[in-house]
């Protein structure tokens, strides 16, 4: 068995780096058994004016604590939290942007969620996906899975509640060309550009794989292939899913798998953001579909 922190340290990580992401993920555990205390299923707004489940706090303030307490991390920016937060007495100068936790909408459904985590070597948080240092995200499902990247292509662990440790399950992954596709939003919302995607996708005999959790939808890409879109929406044209918290990082993680991002024009991993919480419409995925979505909103 080759277990996270060995597998990262032959990856030539720096030791710091390794030991925050171990400590990301040794935070799993706390927040599935929170989803045992049934306290946290009501809901208030957050920050981008969406429903917050208790649970979505209490996963945002535990993962502050440990990480600020760590002293890696200089600032983190989260779904969760208004404006960044600033250590003053971080040892070191990584920055975290974090989805806490992602699909929380299907939490009293029991339907797969997880934490989305990217991490900058030094620089804040403000700066493109591109530059990114390492990205991961968790997967409450049957497995709870911690897939990560530092760069060298994705691998996925999984945790082994008997020995406390992740043990890792896939050391690479290569996005075929599938032919399932997720899409937010409702059919009236869409925009024409988009609307010749979903035509593209039933003339090629696409199935539509949704749960509701980008998170999930963007996990199954992994194996089977095709594309998770929130597109932009008439009323939105940004979409939905914000560029810091969960395109940059799911984002730079495809990539690394071979795979594609795309808002219908560039790949969000290279805009410069100028807002915490701003949105970007994505479709993300197989890298011969994106490219073929790029064509079709060319087109337009
Ligand atoms: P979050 O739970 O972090 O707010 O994210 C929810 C996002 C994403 O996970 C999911 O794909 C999308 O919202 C679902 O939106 P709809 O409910 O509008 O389909
Ligand atoms: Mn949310
Ligand atoms: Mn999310
Ligand atoms: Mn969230």
């Amino acid at each position: 068995m080759v277990y996270l922190q060995k597998y990262l340290e032959d990856c030539g990580c720096d030791p710091d780096l390794v030991q925050l992401i171990r400590l990301i993920s040794r935070q799993m555990e706390p927040i599935r058994k929170a989803f045992l205390d049934n306290q946290f299923y009501e809901h208030t707004l957050n920050a981008s004016g969406e429903v917050q489940a208790a649970l979505d706090k209490w996963a945002d303030a535990h993962l502050i604590k440990v990480i600020g307490e760590s002293g890696y991390v200089r600032e983190i920016a989260s779904e969760e939290q208004e404006d960044i937060i600033r250590f003053e007495n971080s040892r070191r100068e990584y920055a975290m942007v974090m989805d806490p936790l992602d699909g929380s909408s299907l939490i009293s459904t029991n339907l797969a969620v997880g934490t989305i985590v990217g991490i900058y070597e030094s620089g804040g948080v403000m700066q493109k996906g591109s530059n990114l240092k390492a990205a991961c995200y968790t997967l409450f499902g049957p497995l709870t899975v911690l897939v990560v990247s530092v760069g060298k292509g994705v691998q996925s662990f999984a945790w082994d509640p008997k020995s406390e440790h992740y043990y890792l399950l896939k050391k690479s992954f290569d996005i075929p060309e599938g032919k399932i596709y997720g899409s937010g939003g409702v059919y009236k919302d869409y925009i024409p550009a988009h609307e010749k995607v979903l035509s593209y996708f039933d003339e090629k005999g696409f199935k539509v794989r949704y749960s509701g959790s980008f998170v999930a939808d963007c996990h199954q890409l992994l194996v089977y292939g095709g594309i998770y879109t929130y597109p932009a929406l008439k009323k939105s044209p940004k979409g939905k899913l914000r560029l810091l918290f969960e395109a940059n990082p799911l984002g730079y993680i495809i990539t690394q798998a071979g795979g594609a991002i795309t808002d219908g024009y560039q790949s969000p991993l290279d805009i410069q953001p100028e807002k915490v919480h701003q949105r970007t419409p994505i479709y993300i995925g197989s890298a011969g579909i994106i490219k073929k979505i790029e064509e079709i909103y060319r087109e337009q």
